[in-house]
């Protein structure tokens, strides 16, 4: 269904996917040696099924994108969302706010190709990967809602959920997000619970389920989860994924955002979003 051409996911890393991984590690060379040999988190395998598991109401893009509009406000015109998948967010958003301009990137082209079908008139969509994207541009505000990047409520705190699973690609995804930014530019990270397991009949008797098991990894600030989307009828499997996904409690998560050379605001006033602002550049001497 794609006319994009189809990328070798795996050479990006060096490794196959389910190739070796070492068992002892330390935080430092985590991302080093752990993840090097794990696939990327594409969405290929569930693109033709996204939709119907998000228009089911697993988000409520409507009331998410009402929450970024207020935060981003009239001064700031220029959006870009991380991790557009189908477009369903800035669909939302440009009824909330018909004069931003919004480009939208991922690095999934089966999703960008609904997407394009999708808001391909009132968005800008580019494949690219956050972390080497060369937009040639900076933007007012970025936002990741459900994408990339999203902020886990967690006992009384937060942590940062990402879909990359190297600490070192997470870094320099962030450092780039603040590279495409204004001064003074907003980071808005849409919030959530922690990934579960559940299942949901769909529509035409499709049934989604996630699974969510821990990997078992040497260190809790930074730890990673499998989570298999499934989407079945009757004894068929429609569609099926896994990705790997990374979390960072609070401390690393305050180290990471700092060295991304972002401050942190909060919580927005309506509890959907998490929003970073980049941090003003300081003049040495
Ligand atoms: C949950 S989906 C999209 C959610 C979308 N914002 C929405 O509201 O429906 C997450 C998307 O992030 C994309 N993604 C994950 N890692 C990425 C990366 N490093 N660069 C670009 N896109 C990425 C995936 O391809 C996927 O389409």
């Amino acid at each position: 269904m794609t006319s994009r051409p189809v990328r070798d996911l795996f050479a990006t890393f060096g490794g196959e996917p389910g190739g070796p991984v070492p068992g002892t590690a330390t935080l430092h060379d985590f991302g080093h040696d752990i993840a090097k040999g794990l696939p990327v988190n594409t969405y290929t395998g569930i693109s033709d099924c996204y939709d119907l598991l998000m228009s089911s109401g697993y988000y409520d893009h409507d009331a998410m994108a009402h929450a970024a509009a207020a935060v981003i406000g009239e001064r700031r015109q220029s959006v870009l969302e991380l991790g557009v998948g189908t477009g369903m967010f800035v669909e939302s958003l440009v009824k909330a706010s018909p004069e931003f301009e919004i480009t939208g990137v991922d690095f999934t082209p089966e999703m960008l190709d609904i997407a394009e079908k999708r808001i391909g008139d009132d968005a800008a969509l580019i494949e690219a990967d956050v972390t080497s994207m060369d937009l040639d541009r900076t933007f007012d505000a970025a936002i990741s809602s459900g994408g990339v990047w999203v902020v886990i409520r967690d006992e009384g705190d937060v942590m940062l959920g990402t879909h990359m699973y190297d600490y070192d690609d997470e870094l320099q995804g962030l450092q780039n997000v603040n590279r495409h930014l204004v001064p003074d530019g907003l980071l808005l990270l849409s919030i959530q619970d922690m990934h579960r397991d559940f299942s949901r009949e769909l529509e035409d008797s499709i049934v989604y389920s996630q699974s969510v098991s821990r990997a078992d990894d040497p260190v809790d600030e930074h730890f990673t989860i499998e989570k298999e989307y499934r989407f079945t009828r009757g004894e068929e499997v429609i569609a099926e994924q896994t990705l790997h996904l990374g979390f960072y409690r609070r401390g690393l998560m305050d180290e990471m955002l700092d060295l991304a050379d972002f401050e942190q605001d909060g919580i927005d006033e309506s509890g959907q979003f998490y929003v970073c602002r980049k941090a003003p550049v300081v003049e040495s001497g």
